[in-house]
C-alpha cells in the first residue's frame, strides 16, 4: 500500500461528519460573494445592455442618454478596456463585442449608485444593430457545417471489419438536450482597488487562478496586481469553471475606472440567458453485435452544440469521446467528434463534463437494440462489461473491472431485481393503461483532468504557536464538501482533533497557479497537497520531539522557541498519467470510479406522466473520507442526472420570427427542475465496501460527478415501461429529456408499432451501409424525438 493511501489508526478521515458549513448554510449565516456588498461602503452596481438579436453587428452605441439617468455613474464599453478585450482563454470571446452572437449577449455595462439606476441606465443606452443570419438549432449547424475548434478522432481496430463480422448491425441517431446549472447562487463578483492599485476581486468562481488571469489581461496588468478570492459558492456544477471570468473582469474594470467598489450579480433571468449550459449532443452511430449480443464494433460521430464560442467545448468533447464505451468492451471503435457553432450561450462544463453525453450514446444504443436482439437489457449490459486486462478505445487498461461486477451483483441482490422484474411483469399484464419498468445501468467514469498539466495542486498549512492549525488550499467550496474533507485530511495527518483545524477561503495570493475545482479531482489533488504540507511540518516536529512523546501544544511551543518553521507549502501532482490529445490516446485517468443503479418507474399511458418508485444504488468512492458528504454527493448527483434526463427541458426559439434565438425557458416557472416531489419513493444508497484505492489520498476515490450518470437507470426504466405498452420485443426510442410529453409520444409509437420498431431510428442494415443524416424538414410531432426517428436508410 502506498504511503499516500495508508490510513493511520484513529483517523479523522472516514468519520461521518456533517458538512463543515452545514449549520451556517441552514441558518443563513454562510457568506456568499454578494453578501459582502452590504458590508462594503460606496458600492456601484452593474447592469448589462443585452442584445435582442442572436447574431448582429453593432452599428451604433450611444451611452449619452444613460448618463442623463439619475444615479448612473458610468457606462463601460470596449473603448475603456486598457488590456485585451476578451473574456476567455481562446481569444474568441470579446468582452465588449462588435458583433453580438446570441440573444442576451452584453454589449456594454452600466454602473449605477443603485441596481435600479443601473437598470434604467441600461434601458436608456441606444444601440443600433444590423441583423445577421443566425444558426440556432444543432441540426441546422450540422447541415450548414458550422463548426468550431478541433475534430478529434478515437480509433481502435478496424471498424469496417468489425461491422462486417457482426451478425447484427444497427444504426441510428441519438440526440440529447443540454441542461441549465441552476445553482442557487447566480454569478457574482465584487471588485475593489486599493491605494496601490492592487485589484481585489471577490468572485463566485470554481477557477480563481483563471479568473485572476483574465481580469489581469483585460486590465493590462500582471497577475501579481490581481487577487481573486472565493469565499464559497452556492453551487457551481461546472457553470462557474469558465464563465465567471468576464463578469469579474467587468466588475474589476469598473472599479479601476471609478475608484469605487463594483458589484455585479446576475439576476436569475440574466444568468439563464447569458451564461453557458451543458452541451446538447447529436450522435449518429452504427453498431455491430455477435450472435451472443456481444458488441463487435461501434462507429459514431458526436457533435456537440458549443454555442457561440469555444469556452470548454473541446475538452468537454474529448471527455465525451473517452466515455462512449462506458463500462463495455468494444473491440473495434471509430469515434469522430465535432463542436458546432450556434448563436446561443457558450455551452460549458456541467457535472460530468461531456462524460454523461458520451455514455448516454452507448446506453441508448443498448436500450434500443436489446429488444431487437431478443436479449434482456440487464443481461445484455452485463455481458458486455470490461474484464481484467481489457483496455478502453483510447488505450487505458481498465483496472478493477471486478469492482463494477461486484457492485452490479450487489444491486441485483439487495434490490431484489429478479423478483421485482416478475412483479413488474405481473403488474403490466393486469394494467393496460399504466405500465412499470425496471432497469439496471452501470457507470464507469475516468478521474483526472484529461489535460495532464491540470493534475497538480498546492496548499499552505500554518501551525500557530498555540497549536491551532489554519489550512489554505487551491480548491474552492461549492457545497460538495471539499473543505470538510481537507479539514479531515489535515487533522488525520497531523494527528490532532478536528477542532484544532480551520480552513480559510480560497485566494490566489495564498496558493498560486491552481487548477479549476473540477473533474471531481479536487480532493485527490488538494488532499495530496494538504497532506504533503502537514507531513513537512510534522517531520520537523518529530525532530523536536526526539521520541519524548510530547503533547501537541507543548511540542508546537517548544518547536517555536527552538526556531523551527511551523508552516509549509505542500504540493501534489498525479503520477502515472499521460495523454496525447492529437492521437487521442494514452492513460489519462488515475483510476475509474464505478457505480450501479437499479430503478423502477411507473408510466401513465394517457399522459406520459411518470414516477420513480424505487432506486437502489451501489457506488464506489474507495475508502470514503467523509461518508455523509459522499452520500450527499451520490444522492445529489443522481437527482441532478434525473433532472437532465427526464424533466429539464431547455427550449430556444428556433422559429424565424422576432424571437429567434431567444431562450424561452428563462426561469423556474418555465424550466422544470427536480424537487423533493420527484425523488424516488424509495432511495437506497450504499457505498461499495472493500474498495480501498491505492495511490490516492487515504485510499479514497472522487465522487463529485460520477453519480450523476446513475440516472441512466431511470431513463432506461422509462424505456422498459414504454415498451410494455407495445408488443414484446418493441424497440423504444425515447427523446432526451424523457419529459412526460416525450414519454407520451413514445407510448403512442410503441402502441402503434407493428413490426417491433417503435420509430424508425434503429434499423438493421448491411455491414458497410452508411445511414443518411436525419431530415430536419421532416414533419414533427415532437421535434426532438421525431428527428431521432428519421435516422437510417435500410439495406
Ligand atoms: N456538489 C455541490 N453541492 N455543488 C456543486 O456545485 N459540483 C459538482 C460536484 N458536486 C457541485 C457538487 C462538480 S461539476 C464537480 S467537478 C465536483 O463537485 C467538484 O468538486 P470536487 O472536485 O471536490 O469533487
Ligand atoms: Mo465539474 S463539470 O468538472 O466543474
Amino acid at each position: 500500500m502506498s504511503e499516500l493511501s495508508r490510513r493511520p489508526a484513529d483517523a479523522v478521515v472516514g468519520l461521518a461528519l456533517p458538512h463543515e458549513s452545514a449549520a451556517l448554510h441552514v441558518t443563513g449565516h454562510a457568506l456568499y460573494t454578494d453578501d459582502l456588498v452590504h458590508r462594503t461602503p460606496h458600492v456601484l452596481h452593474a447592469h448589462p445592455v443585452c442584445s435582442p438579436h442572436p447574431h448582429a453587428r453593432v452599428t451604433r452605441l450611444d451611452a449619452a442618454p444613460a448618463m442623463a439617468v439619475p444615479g448612473v455613474v458610468r457606462v463601460l464599453t470596449a473603448d475603456d478596456v486598457p488590456g485585451v478585450n476578451d473574456a476567455g482563454v481562446k481569444h474568441d470571446e470579446p468582452l465588449f463585442p462588435e458583433i453580438v452572437m446570441f440573444v442576451g449577449h452584453a454589449v456594454c455595462w452600466v454602473l449605477g449608485e443603485t441596481l435600479e439606476a443601473a437598470r434604467r441606465g441600461a434601458e436608456a443606452v441606444q444601440v443600433d444593430y444590423e441583423p445577421l443570419p443566425a444558426v440556432v438549432s444543432l441540426t441546422d449547424a450540422i447541415d450548414a457545417e458550422h463548426f468550431q475548434g478541433g475534430r478529434p478522432v478515437i480509433a481502435r481496430g478496424d471498424v469496417g471489419a468489425g461491422l462486417a463480422g457482426a451478425t447484427h448491425v444497427f444504426s441510428g441517431v441519438t440526440e440529447m438536450a443540454g441542461q441549465e446549472h441552476f445553482y442557487l447562487e447566480t454569478h457574482a463578483s465584487l471588485a475593489l482597488v486599493d491605494e496601490g492599485g492592487q485589484v481585489f476581486v471577490q468572485s463566485s468562481t470554481q477557477h480563481p487562478s483563471e479568473t485572476q488571469e483574465i481580469v489581469a489581461h483585460v486590465l493590462g496588468l500582471d497577475s501579481h496586481h490581481v487577487t481573486v478570492q472565493c469565499l464559497r459558492m452556492g453551487g457551481g456544477f461546472g457553470g462557474k469553471e469558465m464563465q465567471p471570468h468576464g463578469f469579474a473582469a467587468v466588475a474589476a474594470l469598473g472599479a479601476v475606472l471609478t475608484g469605487r467598489p463594483v458589484r455585479l450579480r446576475l439576476s436569475r433571468t440574466h444568468d439563464m440567458t447569458m451564461t453557458g449550459k451543458r452541451h446538447g449532443f447529436h450522435a449518429q452511430w452504427r453498431v455491430g453485435f455477435d450472435d451472443d449480443g456481444r458488441l463487435t464494433a461501434l462507429e459514431a460521430t458526436l457533435t456537440s452544440d458549443g454555442g457561440w464560442s469555444l469556452d470548454l467545448s473541446e475538452p468537454v468533447l474529448a471527455r465525451a469521446l473517452c466515455h462512449v464505451d462506458n463500462a463495455y468492451w468494444i473491440p473495434h471503435v471509430l469515434l469522430h467528434g465535432r463542436v458546432a457553432r450556434t448563436h446561443k450561450t457558450s455551452q460549458t462544463a456541467f457535472r460530468g463534463f461531456g462524460g454523461p453525453q458520451g455514455m448516454l450514446v452507448v446506453e441508448d444504443i443498448l436500450g434500443r437494440c436489446a429488444p431487437l436482439l431478443g436479449i434482456d437489457p440487464v443481461e445484455l449490459r452485463r455481458r458486455n462489461f470490461y474484464v481484467e486486462g481489457q483496455a478502453t478505445p483510447y488505450g487505458q487498461v481498465v483496472r478493477h473491472p471486478e469492482r463494477l461486477a461486484a457492485a452490479w451483483e450487489q444491486v441485483l441482490a439487495t434490490g431484489e431485481v429478479r423478483r421485482r422484474c416478475e412483479e413488474v411483469a405481473a403488474f403490466n399484464a393486469a394494467h393496460p393503461h399504466r405500465k412499470r419498468g425496471l432497469a439496471v445501468t452501470p457507470v464507469k467514469f475516468g478521474i483526472s483532468f484529461n489535460f495532464t498539466a491540470f493534475n497538480q495542486a498546492g496548499a499552505l498549512v500554518h501551525v500557530y504557536k498555540d497549536g491551532s492549525v489554519l489550512i489554505n488550499h487551491g480548491g474552492t467550496e461549492m457545497g460538495q464538501g471539499l473543505h470538510t474533507k481537507m479539514l479531515q485530511v489535515a487533522a488525520t495527518t497531523l494527528g490532532v482533533p478536528l477542532a484544532k483545524v480551520r480552513v480559510a477561503p480560497t485566494r490566489t495570493d495564498k496558493v498560486p497557479n491552481t487548477s479549476a475545482t473540477a473533474a471531481s479531482s479536487s480532493t485527490d489533488l488538494n488532499g495530496g497537497a494538504v497532506k504533503d504540507a502537514c507531513e513537512q511540518v510534522l517531520a520537523r516536529l518529530r525532530e523536536v520531539d526526539a521520541g519524548r512523546g510530547l503533547a501537541w501544544e507543548e511540542l508546537v511551543r517548544e518547536a517555536y522557541f527552538s526556531r523551527v518553521q511551523l508552516w509549509a507549502a505542500g504540493f501534489y501532482r498525479t503520477e502515472g498519467i499521460h495523454w496525447d490529445s492529437t492521437a487521442m490516446s494514452g492513460h489519462p485517468f488515475k483510476y475509474f470510479a464505478y457505480g450501479v443503479a437499479a430503478a423502477e418507474v411507473e408510466v401513465d399511458g394517457f399522459t406520459g406522466a411518470h414516477r420513480t418508485r424505487r432506486v437502489d444504488i451501489v457506488h464506489d468512492v474507495g475508502d470514503s473520507l467523509s461518508p455523509l458528504v459522499d452520500l450527499g454527493q451520490v444522492e445529489g448527483g443522481f437527482v441532478q442526472g434525473v433532472g437532465w434526463l427526464t424533466l429539464e427541458d431547455l427550449r430556444w426559439d428556433e422559429s424565424h420570427g422576432p424571437g429567434r434565438g431567444r431562450l424561452t425557458t428563462q426561469s423556474a416557472s418555465t424550466y422544470k427542475l427536480p424537487s423533493l416531489g420527484e425523488l424516488p419513493d424509495e432511495l437506497h444508497v450504499a457505498l461499495l465496501e472493500h474498495a480501498h484505492e491505492d495511490g490516492v489520498v487515504y485510499g479514497s476515490k472522487a465522487v463529485g460527478e460520477p453519480p450523476l450518470m446513475l440516472a441512466f437507470a431511470v431513463r432506461e426504466a422509462l424505456r422498459d415501461a414504454v415498451g410494455a405498452f407495445g408488443r414484446d420485443g418493441t424497440s423504444v426510442e425515447l427523446a432526451s429529456p424523457a419529459t412526460p410529453e416525450a414519454v407520451f409520444w413514445a407510448v403512442e409509437r410503441a402502441r402503434a408499432a407493428v413490426d417491433g420498431h417503435a420509430g424508425h431510428g434503429v434499423v438493421e442494415g448491411l455491414p458497410g451501409e452508411v445511414p443518411d443524416r436525419p431530415d430536419p424538414a421532416a414533419p414533427a410531432l415532437h421535434p426532438r424525438s421525431e428527428q431521432a426517428a428519421h435516422a437510417a436508410g435500410e439495406a
